[in-house]
């Protein structure tokens, strides 16, 4: 988003690391702007670092941009248009109440909670991974909070008072936040150790709404590449440094981590959003190849198709037309053109009456297939489903009714390569659960 000078209105808050300003507009938007200092300790340890700001926006930016096009509901709005005032080190976000706990999320002891668990090992792996609550207090060192004290402290951030369902909620929504960003980050081979991260409530529509505020940046996390604990490319390196010793030559020792992981950040966040088509480019390779019975299907399939661009961000499907009986050449030359493919990793075969074709293609292919035969009534169903579901010995292809279904199937296949559709499950998964919580609390309420 492009701002100037004169849309920077008054200094709402001013902490140890950034300066959040309110912009003019009707559209309740901040500018959160970074400074270049470095701090640990709750500021007990705090020095200069110059180009922080830069990386810290850089590594944010592209956590935030990967989270919110996953559907994690967050306040981040956008970058700041390059050439606005201070771009590099600042992003627009919505203007949230913050609430004041850090959420951090564990999958290895190590740090503090060693401290507070002296008989778990450093390294100990937590299946699901480990929550936990600290008041955000600086004079206190942030206090760990256990649920039932966050729930009896009985909050009130925004005119929302933070009860049983909305710590369930954040608890949830941590979790995910987590994992997606574990599984981003695995893909090379780079462990995430934990995670802190912090909510806010906006009012959307009349309605007040609990979204992921603050930052994620290096600040935010332990990464461990290889998960080798010596390989640390966190804020933790300054951590550990004894204040008496930290000169200028340490300072660039801990920036070149801060640098790395900004790159590593952007390239690898940034190449998994999917992007939209550029005009005149050739046709990416499929994902996902749909193969149709008949011309009379392609509703079906581009139900299919729809489903799986706007919930999962599959944007690369091909559709074929060939019949199993009628045209078994051309049906083996579809199957044969999608394998050749490395990127295609699922077919979604649609005939009706007797499906050929599903089976067909399975037993000619490596590639997962799963029947999705576009029938709605269930007097036919019920006698042309046995075509899907009775297979010759060496043939697997699975059976989905109903598009959006086959699509969510489909995605499934696709979650296991990339971490994007993943991610879409997960937070859509999650969401749903926040709803049905809500909607639960609201009868008995
Ligand atoms: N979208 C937002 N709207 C309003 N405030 C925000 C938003 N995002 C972050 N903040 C707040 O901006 C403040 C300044 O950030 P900073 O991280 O520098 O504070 P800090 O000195 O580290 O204190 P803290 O210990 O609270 O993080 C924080 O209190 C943070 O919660
Ligand atoms: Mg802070």
């Amino acid at each position: 988003m492009e701002i100037t000078k004169s849309q920077i209105d008054k200094l709402i808050i001013a902490g140890k690391t950034k300066e959040v300003f309110k912009l003019k507009g009707d559209n309740n938007y901040v500018f959160v702007y970074s400074k270049d200092r470095i701090t640990a300790g709750d500021g007990a340890k705090s020095h200069a670092m110059e180009g922080k700001a830069k990386l810290s926006t850089q590594t944010n930016c592209a956590i935030y941009e990967f989270m919110t096009a996953a559907g994690i509901e967050t306040h981040f709005v956008s970058r700041v248009a390059e050439g606005s005032p201070d771009w590099d080190r600042s992003f627009i976000a919505k203007q949230c109440d913050m609430i004041p706990i850090e959420w951090v999320c564990r999958r290895v002891a190590t740090g503090s909670y060693l401290k507070r668990h002296p008989n778990v090992k450093e390294g100990y792996r937590f299946a699901p991974p480990k929550l936990e609550t600290f008041f955000k207090d600086d004079e206190n060192h942030d206090p760990f909070w256990s649920l039932e004290t966050l729930i009896e402290a009985g909050l009130v951030c925004g005119g929302l008072k933070i009860g049983k369902i909305e710590v369930e909620e954040m608890l949830r929504v941590t979790q995910t936040v987590f994992e997606v960003i574990e599984r981003v980050w695995s893909t090379l081979n780079h462990s995430l150790i934990d995670l802190k991260i912090e909510f806010g409530v906006i009012e959307e529509a009349g309605k007040k709404k609990i979204v992921v505020g603050d930052v994620i940046d290096n600040d935010s996390w332990r990464l461990w590449p290889d998960g080798d604990k010596r390989l640390m490319l966190d804020k933790q390196v300054y951590r550990n440094m004894d204040n008496s010793t930290i000169d200028e030559d340490a300072i660039k020792a801990v920036k070149a981590k801060f640098v790395t992981v900004a790159e590593r950040t952007q390239a690898l966040f940034g190449s998994m959003i999917p992007k939209p088509r550029e005009k005149g480019l050739p046709s990416p390779p499929p994902e996902v190849g749909i193969i149709l019975g008949s011309m009379s299907d392609m509703e079906h399939a581009t139900k299919i198709k729809k489903t799986l661009s706007s919930k999962y961000g599959i944007n690369d499907v091909e559709i074929h037309v060939c019949s199993a009986h009628k045209s078994t050449e051309a049906t083996l030359a579809v199957v044969a053109s999608l394998m050749q493919w490395p990127t295609c990793q699922v077919i979604i075969a649609c005939a009706g009456r007797s499906n050929g074709l599903g089976p067909v293609s399975s037993g000619n292919t490596t590639v997962p297939v799963i029947n999705c035969p576009p029938i709605s009534d269930s007097a036919t169903l019920s006698n042309d489903l046995w075509s899907s579901m009775r297979l010759p010995s060496g043939v697997g292809c699975s059976t989905i009714l109903g598009p959006e279904n086959a699509a969510l199937a489909a995605a499934h296949i696709i979650a296991n390569l990339s971490p994007f559709t993943w991610a879409r499950i997960r937070a859509q998964q999650t969401y749903t659960i926040v709803k049905m919580l809500h909607d639960d609390a609201s009868i008995v309420a």
